[in-house]
Order: structure tokens, then sequence, then C-alpha cells
């Protein structure tokens, strides 16, 4: 799929393809399509904790609903401890974890305690916030719409950085009081960076980007880089019009084997194809993940993706001639990374494997953080590491958490 970046598509289209060489494929259980609202989108009544208490084996786990100013109630989960002692009168730092494109919160969640993020923060004292972008399952109410109206889906990633990552950073600053750490994957780096190119990013004493992702011109991923070549404007207003991507409906299983059909690619193993060879994934919990992921989000949404693939350039979306109306100038505003204050306290970590944040890319992003304070930017590189290593590898923890934890105590002034 598409387009680009972000995380998981793979597995997204991992289910696609394989549901697609099945007889009796789970797809025709949503048959409907794509406004309609589907059985996997609907959140359970008791939400994502209750849907993770099996990988949470007892952590605490709180939920909650914050409603954005655009009018998207969205549901986030708060681990507020671990399960080993502190020392008394510690205050646990708030670390919000921000996942990346096509995949929810619980993707945080699903190793084992030991192994997952979310609860390996929280047992080294971290207080964690897991937050579950717009028309995810957990995430699909508004104030005024309903995710069947297309203008529910009338947003991109600029609407995440101009409303909903701000709503939740208040959210979150307000509830705890303290200033916040930030971790994000993929598409969630990607919202980070454009929001501290516009100095908007108030509250957040520190990022951890794993992934990193703001040029997208060198990603390796064949699918990506054919559907992006296919998702252009015309999409918008034919095949999917302005709706709902998702990913577990008819219309997108015919879109994408249509695209490896029509490519010549071999999409069997999809997962490769599309973040790269992932060294370190547990096969029970691949198992796990493509039961939860993957998850919707708006087709407009991947039209921007592929807008930056082919542009080399990190702006707003692009309306073509409608540029004047929305931004009053002919091209969309440029989101300006050289505008990052050099003092933030940046921790980067990116895979030589990386089939979408491409090594090349990552350089190209590095050499715009040049001039950066030495002592507040840390970049990580893994040889063998690819797009889902960093959330879901089994090894993760010992490479990367561990530093990133060490980063956080060392910038929690
Ligand atoms: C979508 O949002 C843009 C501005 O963000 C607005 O100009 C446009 O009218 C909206 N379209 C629909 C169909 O709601
Ligand atoms: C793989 O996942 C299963 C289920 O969570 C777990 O019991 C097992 O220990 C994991 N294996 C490795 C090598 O992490
Ligand atoms: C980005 O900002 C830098 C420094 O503020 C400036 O020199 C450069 O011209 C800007 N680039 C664009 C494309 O606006």
């Amino acid at each position: 799929m598409v387009l680009n970046s972000f995380s998981n598509l793979a597995f997204l289209t991992s289910v696609l393809v394989i549901s697609l060489h099945l007889p009796h494929r789970a797809l025709s259980s949503s048959h409907g399509g794509f406004l309609l609202e589907d059985k996997v989108a609907r959140p359970p009544a008791a939400g994502m904790c209750a849907a993770a208490a099996a990988t949470l084996h007892g952590y605490k786990c709180q939920e909650f609903q914050v409603t954005t100013d655009d009018g998207y109630i969205l549901s986030v989960q708060r681990i507020p401890e671990g399960r080993t002692r502190v020392r008394r009168g510690h205050i646990r730092p708030p670390v919000l974890l921000q996942h990346g494109i096509l995949v929810d919160g619980m993707t945080w969640m699903l190793n084992t305690p030991q192994q997952s993020l979310a609860t390996v923060l929280a047992d080294n004292g971290f207080d964690v916030w897991i937050s579950n972008t717009r028309g995810t399952r957990f995430s699909r109410r508004h104030l005024t719409l309903d995710p069947t109206d297309p203008e529910y889906w009338n947003w991109t990633w600029d609407e995440l950085v101009t409303h909903e990552l701000p709503s939740i950073i208040g959210f979150v600053f307000k509830q705890t009081g303290h200033k916040i750490h930030y971790v994000g994957h993929s598409m969630g780096t990607l919202i980070a960076l454009a929001s501290l190119s516009n100095r908007k990013l108030h509250n957040v004493k520190s990022a951890a980007l794993l992934s990193p992702v703001a040029y997208l011109t060198h990603m390796k991923t064949d699918l990506g880089i054919v559907a992006a070549n296919v998702f252009v404007g015309e999409i918008l207003t034919t095949m999917f019009g302005m709706a709902e991507f998702n990913p577990k409906g008819d219309a997108v299983a015919m879109f994408l084997n249509a695209l490896c059909a029509g490519s010549g690619l071999n999409c069997y193993d999809m997962l490769t194809v599309l973040t790269g060879k992932n060294c370190c994934l547990n096969a029970s919990t691949v198992h796990t993940t493509l039961k939860n992921e993957p998850q919707p989000t708006a087709t407009k949404n991947l039209v921007h993706f592929a807008q930056t693939f082919r542009y080399g350039v990190l702006s707003k979306f692009d309306y073509g001639n409608a540029n004047f109306e929305h931004y009053g100038e002919s091209t969309p505003p440029v989101y300006n990374l050289s505008n990052i204050r050099r003092d933030f306290p940046l921790f980067l970590s990116y895979g030589g494997q990386d089939a979408l944040s491409d090594v090349q890319d990552v350089a190209t992003l590095l050499e715009i953080l040049k001039p950066h304070k030495k002592d507040k930017l840390q970049v990580q590189y893994i040889k063998h590491y690819a797009h889902v290593d960093f959330v879901l590898g089994t090894t993760a923890k010992d490479i990367v958490y561990n530093q990133i934890i060490a980063f956080f105590r060392r910038h929690n002034k």
C-alpha cells in the first residue's frame, strides 16, 4: 500500500494478500465496503485496556477520552506504573507513545511485558500514555460526525500536527502536571518533526524518534512506490472518494490485488515487501498483530504521503488548483525542518534494512540537523533492523529501549 511510510502497512497488506489467496477469506465478512463501519473497526465496549489484558498481565491500565479541537473523540490509555517498586517520592515522568499509520496504540503492547516498550517504560519508573489516532478502532467518535460521513475522513497528517497532537499533549500535561517525553514511530516521527519545525510542540521535554520519516524519496518498497505513483489526485474522486481507507475492506483488497498483479510484484510476503527484512520478530506476536491490526486511515492521508514521496519536500497537503483557496499561495506551505530548535533533545534510531525509512532519507534529515547542539542529539544506527523491529523486535529492549530510557533520564530536567 501504500504508500509509504508508514509502519505497518505491512501488516495490513499481509493480511489482505493472504486473505486473497484463501477460499474462505476473512474479507468477505466485511463486505459492503468502505463507508460501512465494519466489525473489526468497532471498539469493544471495554476499550483497549481490556483488549490488551492478555499481554498486559496485570499491569494497571486506565482509559481516557480526549476530544480534539476539531471534534474527534480519541481513546487514550495510561499505564501509570510498572510492577517493580520505585522509591517513595519518585515522580514518574510522563511519556507519550505515538504509533505509525495503519496501526494503533496496541502495537506498543504486543510482545511480552519484558519486551514491549509500554511496559518496559512503566517498569522503569515512567508514567506511560498511549494515543490512538483518529479513525482507528478505539478512536472512531466525533462530536458531530460519524465514520460513515465522508467529512469524518477529511484529514491528513497536517491535521494531526495542528489539532490532534496538541490536544493529546495538552491533556496529558493537564492530567500529570509535568512536561512530557515523546516516543514516535514512523508517522509518529513525522508529525513530531513537523510540529517541531513550527515550534508548536509545547510541553514536550524530549523526543525519541524510531524509524524517522520526513523524506521518502529513497523508499525501497516496490509496492509502496507503485502505489504512491497510482495514488494521485484522481483517485480521491474516482476510486475511493473522500473516504476511509479500511485495509480490511473489500475495496482496498481489490485495489491492492490489482496493484500487485499489474506491477508484477511478488506480494506474497507483504511484510518484507513493505517494511524491509525485519530481523527479530516473534512469529507468535506477528500472529497476534495480524488479529489486531491493520487499522483504517483516511485515503486523503495516504495521498498526502504519496505527495511526500513524489515531491521530496515536506509540505502541507497539495490541493493543486485549489491551493490558493486553502493557503493563499499557489503551492502548499513547507514544513521547514531547519527551524527545529537546536537545543531540543532528540534521539533518533534507524535501521539499515528499513525499506520505508531509508538510510539515505535519514541521512538527508541528519544533514538538516547538523547544527543541532551535540549534547542534545543522539543518533543510533542499527544495521540489521527494519521498520517493524523498532516496535515489535524481541531484541528492541536491549538494543533500543534501554537507550531511550537513559536518554529520557538525562533530559528530565
Ligand atoms: C475538507 O477540509 C477542507 C479544509 O481542511 C475544506 O476546505 C473542504 O471543504 C473540506 N471538504 C469536505 C468535503 O468536507
Ligand atoms: C514469543 O511470544 C510468546 C507469546 O507472547 C512468548 O511466550 C515467547 O516467550 C516469545 N518468544 C521470544 C523469543 O521472545
Ligand atoms: C528554511 O529555514 C532556513 C533557516 O531558517 C532558511 O535559511 C531556508 O531558506 C528555509 N527554507 C525554505 C524552503 O523555506
